[in-house]
Parts: structure tokens; sequence; C-alpha cells
């Protein structure tokens, strides 16, 4: 399967995220990962769909959006309109509508994607294998970055595959956010994860490209 990287901008500038954006692309990341807080499905506010539109001119990268936010399905056209590509909200968030809420986001015509934090199984996100683009597995509490790695996470991804193979859909996308280094990420991506988010380790990094490619396994 095809490794892409999807770099984090929570640790990017956001006095210059329009040029913080370009560097990502210029150095070879494949996805702008964008995480939305709302401040009340985790503490922190980021951003809201206004960052989303002014960072689109910046880059032809999909833009993934990552929503930590409550009632999610209320946001969707918002950040479609601002230019999301992909579109991920928490199974915690969606309590009864997940399924919903991946036909309100992919009737826009752009990726549904569906996440679990460290607490939730992976198994809230089986129905969601059916129709969904990606599957996310939260590997730190959401909220902030430069968290420690929860290796639990690797099982969690490592079953997620296997039911992916098992319900005939096993090149689908398994995204993972929180913690990945070039040190943990092989372990990653030999248990099935083939999306890498990474804030901290991309942009503390001293050669982003290398890092980048690090993360891919290049
Ligand atoms: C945390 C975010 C993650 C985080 C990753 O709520 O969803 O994307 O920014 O950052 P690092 O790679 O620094 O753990
Ligand atoms: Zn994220």
């Amino acid at each position: 399967m095809t490794i892409k990287i999807a770099p984090s901008i929570l640790a990017g500038d956001y006095a210059h995220m329009g040029e913080t954006v370009k560097k990502l692309q210029d150095n070879g990341a494949d996805y702008v990962h964008c995480d939305v807080m709302d401040g009340n499905f985790v503490p922190p506010i980021t951003f809201g769909a206004q960052m989303i539109e002014h960072i689109r001119p910046y880059t032809s990268l999909p833009l993934d959006c990552h929503l930590m936010v409550l009632d999610p399905v209320s946001r969707v056209e918002d950040f479609v309109r601002a230019g999301a590509d992909i579109i991920t909200v928490h199974a915690e968030a969606c309590k009864d509508g997940l399924l919903g809420a991946l036909k309100h986001i992919k009737s826009f015509g752009i990726k549904a994607g569906a996440v679990v934090n460290p607490e939730t199984s992976e198994e809230a996100l089986f129905s969601a294998a059916e129709i969904a683009d990606m599957l996310l597995i939260m590997s730190v509490h959401p909220g902030w970055g430069g968290q420690k790695f929860i290796t639990e996470s690797l099982g969690k991804i490592e079953r997620l595959r296997n039911y992916c193979v098992k319900i005939g859909r096993p090149g689908l996308d398994i995204e993972v956010d929180g913690g990945v280094t070039a040190d943990n990420a092989a372990s990653v991506r030999a248990a099935g994860a083939n999306v890498i988010v990474a804030g901290s380790a991309v942009f503390r990094s001293a050669n982003m490209r290398a890092t980048i490619e690090a993360l891919r396994g290049e």
C-alpha cells in the first residue's frame, strides 16, 4: 500500500500558516492534516473553516480535516465550502449517527473519515468501514501535539486492518494520529496504518524532507 504522510499544522506557525503548508508540499508531504478543535470536545481551541479557506490557495495537497468538535455534522458544509478534501469525525461525537455523518460528508463529493480515541475500541469503526474513505486511530488523547505514542494503538491498528481485509476492503486507508516519529513509524506501518499524521516530528525536524521520507520508510 502507498504510505502517505500527513503533517499536522497544529504544530505549525499560526502567524504564517500559508507559508507553512507551502513548505510542507515543497518537502514532500502527501496531505495537510488540519486539527480543528472547538474547546468542548477537547479543551483547546485551534481554528475553524476560515483557516482552511485561507490556506487553500497555498497548496494543492489534500486538506485532511480532523474535526475534534461536538456535533460535527453541523460543521461539515462550512469546511466543504472552505476547501476541505477529507473530513474525519469522531465516533464519540456522533453517538448514534456515525454512518449518517459519513454519508452527509460524502454527499458533498469529498472523502469521509471516522476516528476513535484511545479509550474507544476499534470495533466502533467496524460499521463505518463499509462506507468510509479513511479510518483513523488516535494514538494520543486528542487536544495536544507532542505527546507520547500509546503503544496499545498498534494492536488496534492491526485488528482494524484485519477487519478491513475480512470485509473485502483490504486497501482502505487507515490513518494514525499522535506521537508518531521516525523511531516508531516502522511499527505503525507494520501494524497496517498507511496514512501517518505527524506534527512535532515534522515541525521540530532540522530537515523536514528527510523526516517525511523517514516516516514513509524511504
Ligand atoms: C492531537 C492531534 C494530532 C497531533 C499530532 O489532538 O489530533 O494530530 O497534532 O501531533 P504530534 O505528531 O506532535 O503528536
Ligand atoms: Zn489530528
